[in-house]
């Protein structure tokens, strides 16, 4: 990597716990190379340069029609997938098309911080729900809608990250899944499940999703590959009903524009057929899991004591919580000073001083000595700081 490949806020002596960013050894593989050589050496490569169809590339929506009835026990008809231009794609298209400026939006407390800045692109009102180690509080969320029935308002949809939560790395468990469910039928809400690290469980087992669960009732499913293959691609995929998946192709970005990334998907497609994803996702979930390891044991031995942290089981965070007596912010800049870029937990809130004493960190970019340097050194930042503290008059 040459310096300017850097993440934002990198130099080339800091560690970076700070982004969600894949391990950037995993991106150009041979394969990758293979299958761009293969998808560009067909009689009608072209068509890949050329405006797509609005819903996708069909290759690429074939295989992920037939992989996600086969992982999930689905049967979904090619016309309730489409090909977006990542996540952000999707989320950014639900936000505009099924919430109105000043409608309600539930997100999980905390959130990922990129959607909360698309919500309030979309002038959306934002209502979070506090969650514990299993997802969502259910009598909170009954409460908040009570709340706002009683206000005459009713939420367009409820985002949640289901699995390996960006930031906490906490997975929804199936039982709380199911009374989102139930809330959702009663009080009339969509669910979008922003599903984008389900393929990086460390043992492989993830629970149904809300999409089956639901029997795709009500439910939009966004997947990725920008975590398990590369985010550079722009691409991912958004599940629906036929009549939702139609509304998202007709919608005016769409007609404009063509499909998402005919290009990328056209080799995307190429690598997925000839079975290279499978087994690249299987080297991710061990390398992501090792990592994870190695940052577990680091904070095992040099947190001071008062920090707790989850435990995730797949994904790329973990969250910490400091002690009362420490604040994330002074944390976060006396880390960088000491060359390690973490994330405070503020941004990650729709009220930010609820992440005042949070901080995620992302254990997928960094090599593991670095994990455990850079945990190491938080462990002093964070000691110091609580200390200073207690000695203040
Ligand atoms: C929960 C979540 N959704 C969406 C994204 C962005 O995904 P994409 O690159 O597919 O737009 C991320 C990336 O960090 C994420 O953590």
């Amino acid at each position: 990597m040459t310096a300017t490949d850097l993440p934002q806020g990198m130099t080339r002596d800091t560690i970076s716990l700070l982004l969600g960013h894949p391990d950037p050894a995993t991106l150009l593989t041979d394969e990758f190379q293979a299958a761009m050589q293969n998808a560009m050496n067909q009689p009608r490569s072209y068509a890949a340069l050329q405006y797509g169809p609005e819903q996708g590339t069909p290759r690429l929506i074939q295989f992920l029609v037939g992989r996600l009835n086969r992982e999930q026990q689905l049967t979904l008809q090619p016309d309730q997938v489409m090909i977006v231009a990542g996540a952000t794609h999707a989320v950014d298209m639900i936000a505009r098309l099924y919430a109105r400026p000043g409608g309600v939006v539930l997100v999980e407390a905390p959130t990922y911080a990129d959607s909360i800045h698309i919500f309030r692109d979309h002038q959306i009102d934002l209502r979070a729900v506090p969650m514990d180690e299993h997802g969502l509080l259910i009598p909170e969320l009954e409460r908040q809608l009570a709340a706002l029935k009683g206000e005459g308002k009713s939420p367009a949809f409820l985002y949640t990250i289901p699995n390996f939560h960006n930031p906490t790395g906490i997975t929804t468990s199936e039982a709380r899944r199911i009374e989102v469910i139930r809330l959702a039928h009663q009080y009339g809400f969509l669910i979008v499940e922003d599903d984008v690290y389900r393929e990086l469980s460390f043992e492989g087992i993830v629970p149904r999703s809300y999409y089956a669960l639901a029997n795709g009732e009500g439910v939009l499913s966004i997947g990725s590959f920008s975590k398990t293959l590369a985010p550079g691609l722009r691409l991912g995929w958004l599940v629906g009903s036929t009549g939702a998946i139609q509304r998202f192709v007709n919608c005016g970005t769409t007609q404009m524009g063509g499909g998402a990334n005919p290009f990328a998907a056209h080799i995307v497609a190429e690598y997925c057929c000839e079975g290279y994803w499978e087994a690249h996702i299987a080297r991710l979930r061990a390398l992501y899991r090792q990592r994870c390891d190695v940052a577990l044991s680091a904070l095992r031995e040099y947190m001071p004591k008062g920090v707790t942290w989850t435990q995730p089981e797949g994904g790329f965070f973990l969250w910490l919580t400091l002690p009362q007596s420490v604040l994330a912010q002074p944390v976060k800049q006396a880390a960088l000073r000491n060359g390690v870029l973490v994330a405070a937990g503020n941004g990650f809130f729709v009220k930010p001083d609820d992440g005042d004493h949070n901080l995620r960190l992302a254990f997928s970019f960094a090599a593991p000595a670095d994990i455990e340097a850079g945990i190491r050194i938080l462990g002093q930042v964070i000691g110091q700081l609580s200390t200073s503290k207690v000695a203040q008059p």
